[in-house]
């Protein structure tokens, strides 16, 4: 390393704090830090700057109704049609301009542009044929999709004629397919044949069978995109299942005018994991949801509608639902999405999109980051990338040395990263620098966005000093919240805002809203995420309940017991320990664990798939009898066992200690 490239690492390890570039703030959608205190003065209705991205049927009369809190309502009495505005507003100005530009596996010829007009046209085609179908104003529609255009595509579809949209990750499991479904009274499906990864014909389809095999109700019509054509695994299709193919092909030139919604219809449901085994419905509205992705795209990813903006989630998670489809779409901007893998055909993937499609933003999770790294600089080295303005982050915490590579290698450090704390409750960011008004510091996500209201507080609800652990709280609502979990209010209450608030009351200032996260705050005001406190684990970024994955393992043939936790990860963060208990008369051994990780994998998706799985006669359990997780952590961990003394069986956990490190 010549001696000037070593100087500039060691700087750069040392320096934390960044600020800004110069050229980036110049041109920024939100450079003057005045902001923030202009939106405590006028909040609430300093979100109507947000309501003002968009395009209203009908004005609404109130910023915030909060007479019964904590069921929110926000521009109420407006009208609006998401896929109006994602789309036809757009036709005059941007109708020849890429909506999304598609990047099928490279193995593929076929990488799909559609310009808006295009877009518009096959959302307008598919929602004629899902009308046709019978599906009505109100009835949630499930997709199960991989990242092809015809995912966003019927989400918009759904959209226009006011059916709600159900999205279930690909990568989960039919199991996990079938309770969604069931969950949401969800009579038709979106899916597709397969999809291509890693340069293989995957099928989807017998994925899909089973899991329909499963619903306990009828479930009355299910497309099926032909992505894989001559790939095909040549299954043939059932009376109530159709092409996606022909149904827009019947429809063409169709066009359905855009119903109005109620700023607090349902545009969707999204399910995701909690404490318990049972997935939570998050329900999201029209009004205040589309707000919160567009204000947020606009001053955080400094989205522009000349962009061509690159967010590499998949849409099966919330992130992608937000930030590449309808943020991004609603600001008529050019968003980008992708099939396969980040490293295949090599591991420069990502940086040969960024460069042959000359992106401004890339919008990633620290795991990958991790991997890149891992993977080493000569990947993004050798391609230009000087086509991007900004980074972000998103998912998990990001450590500093991850922050800076990503800083230096990626973004050649001249772009801005904006570390972006949120859930899929909260619908978009909420925690995050201002990526043209804020100093960075790697490792912290920044201060509350303006008009957030976000404090850490100890058990009692008090806020904690500088530099002190707790809880992260949100004390105000805001228009991206979640407004429910579906047909579960009172879940919605306990899960949520029961912790922190008097739920006694109908004074809104009594109700703090919990993400069940633990953080730290610095004199800046500046936050830190320290993760989940509850028994969710974030694994790459994917959230997934300890409670599921205990389950699904007891559900397999000779298992007795089993207490899930995680374990750190280089990459992943976190990785799925499961210790377990045999039944007698069952070995304990490679066949035993071959068939848990297969239970594991058909209950939730290979995302779940155990790191370790460790047998053991005894759990360590306190004289009450409760699982002491903490210290099954420590173990996984490898670090320094707290006390002891109050467990019921203490000579179990050196045998446990001995086995997970393998001697
Ligand atoms: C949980 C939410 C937000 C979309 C993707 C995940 C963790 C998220 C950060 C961040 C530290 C983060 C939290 C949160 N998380 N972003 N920037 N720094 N932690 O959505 O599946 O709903 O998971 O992800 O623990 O509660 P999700």
């Amino acid at each position: 390393m010549p001696d000037d490239t070593a100087e500039l690492e060691a700087r750069l390890e040392e320096q934390d704090e960044f600020e800004p570039p110069e050229e980036f703030v110049s041109q920024a959608n939100v450079s003057d830090a005045s902001v923030y205190e202009e939106f405590e003065e006028e909040w609430p209705e300093c979100w109507e700057r947000a309501a003002e991205l968009l395009d209203w049927d009908e004005e609404y009369d109130t910023v915030l109704d909060d007479s019964n809190p904590p069921f929110y309502e926000w521009f109420t009495g407006g009208k609006l049609n998401a896929s109006a505005n994602c789309l036809d507003r757009h036709l005059d100005d941007r109708g020849d301009e890429a909506a999304i530009e598609w990047v099928g596996e490279p193995s593929d010829e076929d990488d799909r542009t559609y310009t808006y007009e295009e877009l518009h046209r096959e959302v307008n085609e598919f929602a004629a044929a899902l009308k046709e179908m019978g599906v009505g104003e109100d009835d949630v529609v499930t997709m199960y999709m991989p990242m092809i255009p015809e995912l966003p595509i019927a989400m918009l579809a759904c959209a226009r004629i006011g059916a709600p949209h159900s999205v279930v990750f690909a990568g989960f499991s039919a199991d996990a397919l079938a309770t969604r479904m069931e969950s949401a009274d969800s009579e038709y499906l979106v899916t597709a044949n397969g999809y291509f990864r890693r340069g293989d014909a995957l099928d989807h389809y017998e994925k899909t069978r089973e899991g329909l095999g499963d619903v306990g109700h009828n479930v009355s019509d299910v497309v099926v995109v032909d992505r894989l054509g001559e790939h095909g695994h040549g299954h043939d299709l059932e009376s109530n299942e159709h092409y996606y193919q022909d149904l827009v092909e019947e429809q063409e030139g169709a066009e359905v005018e855009p119903v109005s919604r109620d700023a607090e219809d349902m545009l969707f449901l999204m399910y995701t994991s909690g404490t318990t085994g049972q997935p939570k419905g998050v329900k999201h509205t029209t009004g205040g949801y589309l707000a919160w992705t567009a204000w947020t795209s606009q001053a955080v990813l400094d989205v522009k509608p000349e962009d061509t903006y690159f967010c590499s989630a998949d849409i099966g998670w919330i992130t992608g639902h937000s930030y590449i489809v309808y943020g991004p779409l609603a600001l008529g901007t050019t968003t980008m999405m992708y099939e396969g893998t980040p490293d295949h055909p090599e591991r420069d993937r990502l940086w040969e999109i960024i460069e042959e499609y000359g992106a401004t933003q890339l919008y990633t999770a620290p795991t990958a980051i991790r991997a890149f790294m891992k993977w080493g600089e000569k990947h993004p080295d050798q391609h230009d990338l000087s086509s991007l303005r900004l980074l972000g982050t998103v998912g998990e915490p990001i450590n500093p040395k991850a922050w800076k590579w990503y800083y230096k290698h990626v973004g050649g450090e001249d772009c801005p990263i904006v570390d972006t704390w949120w859930q899929t409750e909260t619908g978009g960011m909420m925690v995050t620098t201002l990526p043209g008004v804020n100093t960075m510091k790697p490792g912290s996500a920044g201060p509350p966005l303006p008009g957030v209201d976000a404090r850490v507080v100890d058990t009692n609800g008090e806020e904690v000093e500088a530099g002190r652990a707790g809880y992260l709280t949100v004390q105000k609502p805001w228009p991206g919240m979640l407004r429910t979990l579906y047909q579960n209010d009172e879940r919605y209450v306990q899960e949520y805002w029961a912790e922190y608030s008097d739920t006694d009351s109908d004074d809104p200032d009594d109700w703090v809203y919990f993400p069940e996260d633990g953080a730290k705050i610095d004199e800046d005001g500046y936050i830190t995420v320290l993760g989940r406190v509850d028994d969710v684990l974030n694994v790459s970024g994917h959230r997934l309940g300890t409670m599921e994955i205990e389950s699904a393992i007891v559900g397999v043939e000779g298992v007795a017991e089993a207490a899930v936790v995680g374990g750190k990860h280089d990459v992943k963060g976190e990785a799925v320990y499961a210790y377990v208990i045999t039944e007698d008369g069952y070995e304990e051994g490679d066949e035993m664990r071959d068939r848990i990780v297969e239970g594991v994998e058909d209950a939730i998706g290979p995302i779940a798939r155990p790191e370790a799985v460790i047998f053991t006669p005894e759990l360590p359990k306190t004289r009450s009898g409760k699982i002491m997780r903490r210290l099954l952590e420590d173990i996984a961990n490898d670090e320094e066992l707290g006390n002891t003394s109050t467990l019921r069986n203490p000579d179990v956990v050196e045998d446990i200690q001995r086995k997970v490190s393998g001697d």
